[in-house]
């Protein structure tokens, strides 16, 4: 009973930011923010292109923005070259000799590139993907470690207006080949492998396998990191540091149009394949510039780590674009968290004297298991901001990252946004906003953001309904590759004209966004999202797996597990068979997605339309119990299997 009382009290909680920290901040008062915010959303086109002079453009744009719902132009008429803004603007402003990136190796190698270092590195590699025959347009496909290759790599792309679509490492074969089916790429980026845990995973043995299926890829770059043995392919198959050896450092960045595609990135939507999230170039630059130049007041002398994958969204605007469009310099970590333990975080931060620090929920959940003493036991005085992503943080989660990481003495940036956002949405900025355990706060700059109900009224304070986004913001989605239609369905259809995001929140008395979870049933395991759909799939692909139901239950580390209900073709008499089961889900699809628990069934809960009554599967694993309305149920007996089956 106290406690819970207890956590009420926390919630309600604020927390101000120093009058030291709000005296150096871009925004230092809540008057400032509003000021600001007021001008972004009643003159978007005088907001943005202020922020928008701050970097280099080849051409000046005709217009700020065109909107006709859903396409929005951002900078129309303009010529930019992103990969210059991250990279040349800095060889004669002062940062040239500057460390760009900080890379450490999971086993303690260290590399320190510069922006002169970067610089050449992706001059060289543009002129290699260009003599490979990659022209602006190509989409190429990534699947590499966190090695400074991989954002060289991207950056090469960017700058030669190649599509980069990265490809998660945790990935396995079946993901490669959807994506590459889906957006036919031709190019390949990868590596032999990747260090993990102490042990090297190998990558190209995916791609190999993913090519034997798709065989239209002309060329195979490959990055050497673990030197494991590799079969290179005659004619397809090249290493990425013999072409580097002879490549040229001169390479003048061509200018392309502002709405010139970027990057593809896929992620899970309920129904069926992952959808191929477009973003493009000038409009994308400016989102994710202003969000670090703001949200994380990003400065000349800052340290900032970001210890997100560039496999994710995250990765893409926080370690790829937006820190090196800010001149910062960042720390990027090969490694798992937990490498030799879980103080290897706190021994990072101490070593670089990282100051600006993000990392996820899941992530804040773990090390909170492993023990005050970790962190206790290093340095972390430099840290002035911290930073969280990927899902709601529990106000206990939050109240030990604000004590024992940031000391009392940092703001938390609790930031709202998604892959199709391109860049954050809703947070405080942290010299002004009052923060509160939970919340993401209110929105940024030129962001509309709205809880409506069923008719498309604005919820009154308190009460729930569906998050939307009222205006185009320049880092915003500018389609689902190749395919307009769902990109209609999926996002503009709900409400006349209005962006849906997919999440359930609610706002509070002042106007701080509470987000309560998806719509969908799409999963959120350790902050990244998960289709249910596909993992279904993966199950149903095997052998003897007739149907499967994929449903979320609370976990304490990762938010959500994945809990699987399967019917088998023919009995299998074999206590191994459903860890057999679960492992042929990480093979096909990755280890995120293995079903923490599997459920052998006769038959699945369905309306008597076919569909598989989820709801019924998440209550019965989050409470043991089937109490909610079972009147639609095609075979009601199923219930009382189930409710014999699983026990919480
Ligand atoms: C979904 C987007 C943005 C990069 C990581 C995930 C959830 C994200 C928060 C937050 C509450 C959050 C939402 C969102 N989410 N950040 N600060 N508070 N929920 O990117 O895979 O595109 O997932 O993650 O549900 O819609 P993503």
């Amino acid at each position: 009973m106290s406690a819970s009382i207890e956590q009420i009290l926390e919630e309600t909680r604020h927390f101000l930011p120093s009058p030291e920290f709000s005296a150096k901040a871009r925004v230092s008062s809540m008057e400032q923010y509003r000021e600001m915010y007021e001008e972004s959303i009643n003159s978007p086109e005088t907001f943005w292109a202020r922020e928008a002079s701050d970097l280099s453009w080849q051409q000046p744009w005709d217009s700020v923005l065109e909107w006709n719902v859903p396409n929005a132009e951002w900078f129309k008429g303009a010529k930019v070259n992103i990969s210059e803004n991250c990279l040349d603007r800095h060889l004669t402003n002062g940062r040239k000799d500057k460390v760009a990136i900080h890379w450490e190796g999971e086993c303690g190698e260290k590399i320190a590139l510069t922006y002169a270092d970067l610089h050449r590195e992706v001059c060289k590699f543009a002129n290699v993907l260009t003599a490979q025959g990659v022209k602006a347009g190509d989409p190429v496909l990534l699947y590499l470690p966190m090695v400074p290759e991989a954002v060289i790599s991207m950056l090469a792309c960017a700058r030669i207006g190649a599509l980069h679509s990265v490809v998660f490492g945790g990935f396995s074969v079946d993901a490669i080949v959807d994506r590459l089916e889906d957006c036919g790429a031709k190019y390949v980026i990868t590596a032999d492998g990747g260090f993990r845990r102490g042990k090297a995973i190998s990558l190209k043995d995916n791609v190999d396998a993913a090519l034997e299926r798709y065989p239209d890829v002309k060329c195979s770059f490959i990055v050497q990191r673990t030197e494991s043995e590799v079969t290179m392919v005659e004619g397809r198959d090249v290493w990425w540091h013999e072409l580097m050896a002879d490549a040229s450092a001169e390479h003048t960045p061509e200018g392309f149009d502002s709405e010139h595609p970027l990057f593809i990135l896929y992620t899970s939507g309920s129904t069926g394949k992952p959808k191929g999230v477009l973003h493009t170039t000038g409009g994308y630059m400016i989102g994710t510039y202003t969000t670090c130049k703001y949200i994380f007041d990003m400065r000349d002398d800052d340290v900032y780590w970001c210890t997100a994958d560039v496999g994710w969204i995250t990765g893409h605007s926080y370690i790829c674009y937006g820190p090196l469009l800010n001149g910062v310099t960042q720390v990027m970590y090969e490694g798992a968290p937990n490498y030799p333990d879980f103080g290897r975080f706190w021994k990072m931060v101490e070593d670089y004297k990282v100051s600006i620090f993000y990392t996820a929920p899941t992530a804040i959940r773990a090390f909170i298991k492993a023990g005050d003493d970790l962190p206790n036991a290093h340095d972390l005085s430099s840290l002035r901001l911290l930073g969280t992503v990927g899902e709601p943080i529990n106000p206990e989660a939050w109240m030990w990252y604000h004590k024992v990481i940031g000391g009392e003495r940092c703001p938390i940036v609790d930031t709202w946004w998604q892959t199709e956002t391109g860049a954050i949405m809703i947070s405080p900025l942290p010299g002004a906003t009052p923060t509160m355990p939970g919340t993401a706060t209110l929105p940024f700059f030129g962001v509309d953001a709205a809880i409506l109900d069923e008719e498309g009224n604005e919820c009154p304070p308190n009460a729930g309904g569906k998050l939307v986004v009222r205006k185009p913001w320049p880092s915003m989605l500018r389609g689902i590759y190749k395919n307009p239609e769902r990109f209609q369905t999926a996002y503009w259809d709900d409400y006349p004209g209005i962006y849906t995001v997919g999440d359930g929140a609610r706002k509070d008395d002042e106007g701080n966004t509470w987000i309560v979870g998806r719509l969908d049933d799409v999963l959120n395991v350790s902050g990244h999202r998960l289709g249910t759909a596909e993992i279904e799939s993966a199950l149903v692909a095997h052998d003897n797996i007739a149907e499967a139901a994929v449903v979320g239950k609370p976990h304490e580390i990762k938010g959500e597990a994945v809990v699987a209900f399967v019917v088998l073709k023919s009995p299998v008499n074999d206590e191994e068979y459903t860890h057999t089961l679960r492992k042929h889900v990480a093979t096909l699809i990755g280890a995120l997605a293995r079903p923490d628990d599997l459920y052998i069934v006769t038959a699945l809960p369905k309306t008597r339309s076919g569909k598989i009554m989820r709801r019924l599967l998440k209550e019965l694993v989050s409470t043991g119990d089937i109490t909610g309305n079972i009147t639609t149920l095609e075979d009601p007996t199923v219930v009382e299997e189930l409710k014999a089956l699983v026990q919480v």
